[in-house]
């Protein structure tokens, strides 16, 4: 099978300066989910038109495997595909996708390609409100042509059987089609959909068929329709975690931009987002509001409300949040690990059972077992040029508001004083403090206003 999927449309109703099919949905550009739904059918070869702006979504998708072809100017459908046929396999079956339509389904291509046989396949919906769509005029049951809004009578417009674009051709009689096409129509274009007319001239069979759902069929023209798709796509996401056990505060507050692998008895509360590929583990609890992005967390972990962590491995039964930052750059909490309220991590391996439940900074360091991390405790990693790491061995005690200034090392077992500033390494089990004497002076009056 050759796919072939059209990009090259400007997209004006985004009003937008980037091409149409780099917008977003569920964080990854339409175009790129239409190619993973394209892959999934395994075809020969995968050839994309191109146009406008095109070189931004080159450089976006990389290359991919894909044949990636240039239509300048785009005058219509069948021309853009004309730019694909030198590089299709004409004993292979052309599968024609529109790479701003993103919810098509692999079964669905596949039912489409099986209807088609050795002739034409058109992928139909039938919509209250068709206009826009090109209809599909039938005689006798048959599908005989595809008439653009544009160029219809009233009575075809009156037709609720639409063209979403879809469609499976014999390629090598496509080739033969695409030449006879003419711009003879309303907007000057040369119509793929015309090669239904021709083939029904030469009694190629052309089968209609719809979609499982009808919003896979559905494409994005406009921002209100993005945030419609993305709705859907959304809903059907966590559906399905539903489906596998995953409790939902409010499914429709809770999105997936990326993978969510969920163990059992898993619950999410409201407004949670989850980037990337993220894992909870059984019984994992991920409170109100969190951003999770790339991050595996072990089973019976709890995340409070407000977190937002990155990068991160998580060990079981921690305790995370409220308001807990871990930021890009690999962190691996162990078991029993908790962090609490504004506490934020970056680029630390934390032990098993070790706490820091207040205001702190950990960056670059190496935090051993049941270390306690006091409030306000902050290690300064970076000398304004480098970053240097810190290590804390096992059994630490760090009184509150202490500083290590890196690289520094603090032995097992030791204790900081509070107010600490630590510049050179704290021998392991004794107490290390750096403080200036505490003084009263006597007698002192506080200065008063003058009047
Ligand atoms: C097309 C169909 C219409 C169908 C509708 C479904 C034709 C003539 N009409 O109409 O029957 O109901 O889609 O949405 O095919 N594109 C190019 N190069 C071009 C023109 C378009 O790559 O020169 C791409 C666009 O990026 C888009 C797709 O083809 O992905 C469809 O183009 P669009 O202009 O939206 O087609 P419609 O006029 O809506
Ligand atoms: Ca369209």
């Amino acid at each position: 099978m050759n796919i072939v999927i059209l990009a090259a449309g400007l997209g004006k109703r985004m009003l937008s300066d980037m091409p149409k099919v780099l917008h977003r949905l569920a964080g990854r550009p339409l175009l790129s989910h239409v190619l993973d739904t394209a892959k999934q059918l395994s075809p020969g070869r995968i050839c994309i038109v191109y146009g406008h702006g095109g070189e931004l979504v080159r450089e976006a998708l990389g290359d991919n495997g894909c044949v990636w072809v240039r239509q300048e100017p785009q005058l219509g459908t069948g021309h853009a595909v004309m730019q694909a046929v030198p590089n299709l396999d004409e004993r292979a079956i052309t599968l024609v996708l529109y790479g701003d339509v993103p919810l098509i389904r692999p079964r669905t291509l596949e039912r489409l390609i099986d209807s088609a046989g050795k002739g034409i396949g058109v992928l139909t919906a039938t919509l209250d409100d068709p206009s826009g769509y090109g209809r599909v005029i039938r005689s006798r049951g048959r599908v005989v042509r595809i008439v653009e809004q544009k160029d219809a009578t009233a009575r075809e417009r009156a037709i609720r059987e639409v063209n979403t674009g879809i469609l499976a051709l014999p390629t090598a009689k496509l080739k033969g089609w695409l030449a006879k096409l003419e711009s003879r129509n309303a907007q000057k274009e040369l119509y793929l959909t015309d090669v239904v007319a021709l083939a029904n001239r030469e009694r190629v069979k052309v089968a209609a068929m719809s979609a499982d759902d009808s919003w896979e069929t559905l494409g994005v023209n406009s921002p209100g329709q993005l945030a419609a798709l993305e709705r859907i796509y959304q809903r059907n996401v966590t559906q399905a975690l539903m489906e596998q056990g995953v409790i939902l505060a409010d499914p429709a507050r809770c999105d997936v931009r990326g993978s969510l692998v969920c163990g059992r008895d898993v619950a999410i509360d409201v407004n949670c987002v989850f980037e990337g590929s993220v894992e909870l583990g059984d019984r994992a609890v991920v409170g109100a509001n969190c951003l999770l992005r790339n991050v595996r967390v072990a089973p019976g972990t709890r995340i409070e409300p407000f977190c937002h962590l990155e990068d991160a491995e998580i060990g079981a039964d921690c305790r995370i949040g409220p308001y807990t930052r871990i930021r890009p750059g690999g962190t691996r909490l162990d078991a029993r690990v908790h962090l609490g309220n504004f506490v934020e991590v970056k680029a630390s391996n934390i032990g098993a059972g070790s706490k820091a439940n207040h205001l702190s900074y950990i960056g670059d360091t190496d935090v051993g077992r049941n270390v306690n991390v006091g409030a306000g405790t902050i290690v300064c990693n970076y000398d304004g040029a480098n970053k240097h790491r810190t290590v804390i061995e096992d059994d630490v005690f760090i009184g509150s508001d202490t500083q290590l200034v890196a690289p520094v090392r603090v032995g097992r077992g030791a204790t900081l004083g509070a107010g600490t500033t630590l510049t050179k390494d704290a021998p392991a089990g004794e107490l290390t403090l750096s403080r200036a004497k505490q003084m009263t002076i006597p007698g002192w009056r506080r200065p008063v206003k003058k009047k």
